[in-house]
């Protein structure tokens, strides 16, 4: 049995994420980690809401709320999203749990001892109105380069020209608007993550199996001067991890905060170790899963994220593994995400541009949007939603094909026979084309799934659904049953077969439809060990009942309805 350590980036706390947020990480994890469990392998599945930062801090501002009130209101929320898309995550952790506090000093404490942190003495803009530093996107005024009045402290949306805070003419606070500022001097850590720019080099380069996107953009990072920068770790900020050396205060520090990126890949960790606390587990529970020296050398370990999260976990996260010079386990493989588009532009949270998940479940079940969000999965380029493209994708493969299949062959079955399986004689050299079809398939299936092929692994799960339809199609058993009814009942008995067996193997995509499947044949789901196998599954005279109808049509008014409402404002 292999170990499979899988880990979603973490989403922001601020606001409801997204279609084109969830195909990014989230999902493809779910998919991988449900495979794996099928497959009978230890999984740990690990997510958390990435809570830090000034967004954090703002939204909560305009929400009027304690931030700290509004951070665990808005993780109830995402996590109640989360198990409607039902995403198994084995723990849904915060990055602000206490967990992460002292791990996150921890690293940051092993890090200083190794000598990797530089003390750096800068000057920042200070709101005196709003009682804090400001970042340089916080900071707006007159673009010196084109007048535009609404130029921000690190660049003119305008002109595009790149901008320093002092580059602005009137500066004012974008929090609060006052234009009483000055500038302060302050004091903040560095990660001096170019000293290890070799050791990451070689690491990377090591990493011969990772998709493309993922390692040109490690690579771009790494090599072109920018991307292994020393880079501040540390913000003024009040709400966040208090920046301590492990547990010892850190002189100059006090009032300051670890920067976001910092400590949120740490969650990673830290929610494996929340996940032990909530369910009664001890330390060494989650440090199996983390701790090369206490049994994680035979984990694997896979990261799901889209590709503008890519240079954080091939860079950054791992120069602080590394740095700690502690047994932490590395990340085995990468697989990044490209975006997803809406309807000819891009998703849009200001303008309400597409489709959020709150908004996805209230309209239709999560299985129609997870099919059709995997099957269209970005992983070579960026993908499109359209309507037509949805309505076809479900109408076509979830109710025609798999929906329609299951619904023939147990009413057929219901209405010539019984609800149970009926006898008939032993399968014949139709059956026997349908089994190596579908071993062929079955076999590219599952290598696709292990690979996180997803696109390739949904369009053979399609072909082993439309195999089933073949059949049918082909001995056509409401024909043999008007002269032969022993003929008829072997091929609904090998049709009926299929039915488990699809609802295995679909669980990682539809995994309510196949527990509906599985409920109705009466049979748990159990991955099958070969096709011959599968379709001697259920014995003559096992009893089933007909599935409550499995996926409905969207109709074209249903679809231009629903176009139109998520157009967004322009
Ligand atoms: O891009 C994002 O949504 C980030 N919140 C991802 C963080 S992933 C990791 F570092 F934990
Ligand atoms: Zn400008």
């Amino acid at each position: 049995m292999a170990r499979i350590l899988i880990t979603s980036a973490i989403p922001y706390i601020n606001g409801i994420k997204h279609l084109g947020n969830l195909v990014g990480s989230q999902l493809p994890a779910d998919l991988f980690a449900r495979y794996h469990r099928a497959r009978g392998n230890e999984v740990m599945f690990i997510c958390a809401t990435d809570e830090h930062g000034t967004p954090a801090e703002l939204a909560a501002a305009k929400a009027g709320k304690p931030v700290e009130e509004y951070c665990k209101e808005m993780h109830a929320v995402q996590s109640e999203l989360a198990d409607g898309f039902r995403l198994s995550f084995d723990h849904y952790g915060r990055s602000s749990s206490d967990r992460n506090h002292r791990l996150t000093q921890h690293f940051a404490g092993k890090l200083a001892d190794a000598g990797l942190i530089e003390e750096v003495s800068e000057t920042q803009v200070y709101s005196n109105a709003d009682g804090r530093f400001l970042p340089d996107r916080y900071i707006e005024g007159t673009c010196p380069n084109c007048g535009s009045e609404d130029a921000r402290g690190d660049q003119c949306e305008v002109c595009t020209k790149q901008l320093d805070p002092t580059d602005l003419i009137n500066p004012r606070s974008a929090i609060s608007g006052s234009t009483d500022l000055e500038v302060r001097d302050t004091k903040h850590l560095y990660l001096r993550q170019s000293t290890l720019k070799d050791k990451l080099d070689a690491w990377i380069s090591s990493k011969t199996d990772w998709p493309i996107l993922t390692t040109s953009i490690a690579k771009k990072w790494l090599h072109d001067g920018e991307g292994l920068r020393d880079r501040g770790i540390t913000r003024d900020l009040d709400w966040g991890i208090p920046v301590k050396r492990g547990t010892e205060n850190w002189p100059g520090m006090e009032g300051k905060v670890f920067y976001v990126w910092f400590d949120a890949p740490i969650e990673y960790i830290a929610a494996t170790a929340e996940w032990a606390d909530a369910n009664g587990k001890v330390d060494a529970d989650w440090e199996r899963w983390w701790r090369t020296d206490k049994g994680a050398d035979d984990v694997t370990y896979v990261q799901f994220m889209g590709k503008d999260n890519v240079p954080f976990h091939t860079l950054s996260f791992p120069a602080t593994i590394m740095g700690s010079d502690e047994p932490w386990k590395l990340v085995d493989y990468i697989k990044s995400f490209n975006y997803l588009n809406y309807d000819g532009g891009q998703f849009s949270t200001s303008k309400g541009r597409g489709v959020f998940m709150d908004q996805a479940l209230a309209i239709l079940p999560s299985d129609y949007w997870r099919w059709w969000l995997l099957s269209h999965t970005p992983e070579s380029s960026d993908s499109e939603f359209t309507w037509d493209d949805f309505q076809a994708c479900v109408n076509s493969d979830l109710a025609n094909v798999l929906g329609n299949f299951v619904s023939r062959v147990t009413k057929f079955c219901r209405s010539k026979f019984s609800e149970e399986i009926p006898a008939g004689n032993d399968y014949g050299p139709a059956e026997q084309a349908v089994i190596d079809a579908l071993q062929t398939r079955l076999t590219a299936y599952e290598t696709y799934m292990a690979d996180m092929e997803i696109r390739k692994a949904a369009s053979e799960l399609r072909a082993i659904w439309s195999l089933g339809n073949e059949y049918l199609q082909e001995v056509a058993p409401w024909s043999v049953f008007k002269t032969d009814e022993a003929a008829a009942a072997t091929q609904i008995r090998f049709a009926l077969n299929l039915v488990p067996f699809y609802a295995a193997l679909s669980e990682p995509f539809i995994p309510d439809a196949a527990d509906a499947l599985s409920d109705a044949m009466n049979t748990p789901l159990a991955w099958p060990e070969n096709v011959a196998a599968a379709v001697n599954l259920l014995p003559v005279g096992h009893a089933f009942s007909v599935p409550e109808i499995t996926f409905a049509k969207i109709t074209d008014d249903a679809r231009d309805e629903m176009q139109a409402k998520f157009a967004g404002d322009s």
